[in-house]
């Protein structure tokens, strides 16, 4: 149910290193492209989200083993074939396992991922957690694959602070230009997981790179009835949904990117609501959700699933 008495204003978005400016909501596919009997639904899910104005989409060649990322090639296709898309209006992220990640087996990994995407080129590449290859190859290849232009942007996810110093020390990321050095960190984060607002946020904000939310309403846990009484009443008292609370307390934070996941139309409807409601949140929503959420006090591990 969208949110009453809100209208849809200025939508956030976040601004990566250079200046490209994109949604502040993308669309998460993790379980996605896992069975043959769901495929169909899921393609159709895909073109729904295009259909409601989603424009980011997050994918990963882990996802199915590369199942989600052809849902997401399939969907795209269709849309650019009917003409009710371009190409440069979809963000389409994706992501290289850790032990496909030196710098000869990026290169390989992503040809593979994009070919499912069927795009000749992927918005943005993570390396989806730190292995044992070392960093410096892994950013070579992603450095070769800019040049081929097979990606615009690279990036990391479930790196913690130290893990950032190491790699922003390295020659090839510390002296690139804007847009061929990091470009993200996509970690969890979410109202029960805020240990990122103690270092990681701040860090990243201060040099200007967004943060990627992922599992931002806890794997469906901050959603429906059965959410924590706080998100309700915040809910209740905007006329939404806990799972729009939980989405817009992110989005009203500048530089984090949400993406939660969803096949299901009433929730793809439902999460697009909740960029209108981030304006709307108000410091005694705030307090409640801080009383019920608290900000960390110190240090904790990095969240990761
Ligand atoms: N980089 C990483 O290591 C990493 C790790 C985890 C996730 N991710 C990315 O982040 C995305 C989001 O994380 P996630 O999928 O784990 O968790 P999530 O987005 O927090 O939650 C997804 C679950 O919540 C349900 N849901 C969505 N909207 C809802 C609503 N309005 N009301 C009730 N239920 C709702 C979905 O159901 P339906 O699908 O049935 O609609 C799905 O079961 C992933 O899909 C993936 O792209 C990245």
């Amino acid at each position: 149910m969208p949110p009453m008495g809100i209208v849809e204003a200025a939508r956030p978005e976040v601004v990566f290193p250079g200046g490209e400016r994109r949604p502040a909501l993308g669309l998460g596919t993790w379980r996605m492209g896992e069975s043959p009997h769901a495929r169909a639904s899921e393609v159709a899910a895909l073109r729904t989200a295009l259909e409601i104005g989603w424009r980011v989409v997050d994918s990963a060649e882990m996802y199915g083993e590369g199942g989600a990322e052809e849902v997401v090639g399939e969907a795209l296709a269709g849309a650019f074939a009917a003409g009710a898309l371009a190409r440069d209006d979809v963000f389409v992220v994706s992501k290289v396992y850790p032990h496909h990640a030196s710098r000869a087996g990026v290169i390989a990994a992503c040809d593979r991922s994009r070919r499912r995407l069927r795009l000749d080129a992927i918005d943005l590449y993570l390396l989806h957690w730190r292995g044992s290859v070392p960093l410096a190859q892994t950013v070579a290849g992603f450095a070769e694959l800019q040049r081929r232009g097979w990606i615009r942007r690279w990036g990391v996810s479930n790196f913690d602070v130290a893990d950032l110093h190491e790699l922003c020390a390295l020659p090839d990321v510390a002296d690139a230009a804007p847009a061929a050095g990091c470009a993200t960190n996509q970690v969890w984060y979410s109202l029960g997981q805020r240990g990122v607002e103690f270092d990681l946020l701040p860090w990243l904000r201060e040099r200007g790179l967004p943060l990627m939310a992922y599992c931002p309403i806890d794997q469906g846990a901050l959603a429906g009835a059965a959410a924590p009484a706080a998100l309700r009443e915040v809910a209740a008292r905007h006329g939404a949904t806990p799972a729009q609370v939980a989405l817009a307390a992110l989005l009203s934070q500048p530089g984090v990117m949400a993406i939660p996941k969803a096949v299901r139309e009433a929730h793809l409807r439902e999460n697009w609501q909740a960029m209108a409601l981030a304006a709307a949140l108000d410091a005694a929503d705030r307090a409640r959700l801080d009383a019920a959420f608290p900000r960390p006090a110190r240090k904790l591990p990095l969240a990761m699933t």
